[in-house]
């Protein structure tokens, strides 16, 4: 990103958070975005891959239009409770452990940990992007953490790197990352068995063009042709190299931050928390434009 590209967008900045992944973006109403403005984080986004935007006091159809910027968004999934969405507001997900009135809780994912995931990519087109606005933090814990997968890939020896040419992971789609199963799936012990798609182990970026190691979520993978044992080390080995906490950013929330991260070049895990804290994040997600299309170099 040029100097002039920083004077030229009205005072904001990008400060990097990590070597790797993410940046604080600042000098910016996320409520009230011009095109200069949108532009600038656009450019930051593909760059960055992750970004933090501290101070947002945003209605929840202002974290949509937002949101609708980079595209169109899907209605939000089925949560554990049962429910579709927020009543009136399709696109907002709920994570959170709070209980409504009927005991129930209003969104998803409880109080423990969300283990390293890439969001929903048992989907032929999983989603683009992903964004999270903090209502509710607790005091302590449910800090989440991005890493960066154009990293993992260059970290990769070149050995692995020619041995997963071609190859392709399947992504389960039978557990969400807090452990839970997904609405109207039958788990299965067996990864070649359970409901899920294919996709490239590498991946371009479809704005940048950049090699990502692309893994989705370790339980329950399987990378295609290999018996169960091989492909076990295999994916064990490749996750090696994309979650090491040295290279990670992680976010300790405050009240009014969003956080966005590109859901193809990261992946994100969340910290659990004291499960009589409470924590609500208002979620929205930019539609997948296309399919993993793998990386050739
Ligand atoms: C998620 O995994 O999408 C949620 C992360 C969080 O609750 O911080």
């Amino acid at each position: 990103m040029s100097n002039a590209a920083l004077s030229e967008a009205g005072g904001l900045q990008a400060r990097p958070l990590t070597s790797v992944v993410g940046a604080e973006i600042t000098g910016i109403d996320l409520g009230d975005v011009s095109d200069a403005h949108f532009a600038f984080v656009r450019e930051a986004f593909d760059r960055f891959a992750g970004l933090l935007f501290r101070d947002q006091d945003l209605t929840p159809d202002q974290l949509v239009a937002f949101s609708r910027r980079f595209g169109d968004l899907d209605h939000a999934p089925v949560m554990e409770n049962g429910r579709t969405a927020v009543p009136g507001l399709p696109e907002v997900y709920l994570v959170s452990n709070i209980k409504g009135s009927d005991g129930k809780e209003i969104g998803s994912l409880g109080s423990g940990e969300a283990v390293w995931h890439t969001d929903m990519s048992y989907l032929a087109a999983p989603p683009d992007i992903s964004m999270l606005h903090a209502i509710e933090v607790p005091p302590a814990g449910g800090d989440t953490w991005l890493c960066g997968m154009n990293a993992a890939y260059q970290a990769l020896p070149e050995d692995l790197k020619r041995r997963v040419e071609g190859l392709r992971i399947k992504h389960d789609g039978t557990y969400n990352s807090g452990g839970y199963v997904r609405q109207g799936v039958t788990p299965t012990d067996d990864p070649r068995e359970s409901p899920g798609t294919y996709h490239p182990v590498v991946i371009a970026h479809p704005h940048t063009g950049q090699p990502l190691l692309y893994l989705g979520r370790r339980r329950m993978a399987h990378i295609e042709g290999l018996g169960l044992a091989e492909s076990e080390a295999l994916l064990d080995e490749l996750w090696s190299y994309a979650t090491q906490e040295k290279s990670a950013y992680r976010h300790n929330w405050r009240i009014g931050d969003v956080l966005m991260w590109d859901n193809r070049a990261t992946m994100h895990r969340r910290d659990p928390f004291d499960a009589s804290a409470r924590r609500l994040m208002r979620r929205t997600q930019v539609k997948g434009a296309t399919k993993p299309v793998a990386y050739t170099g």
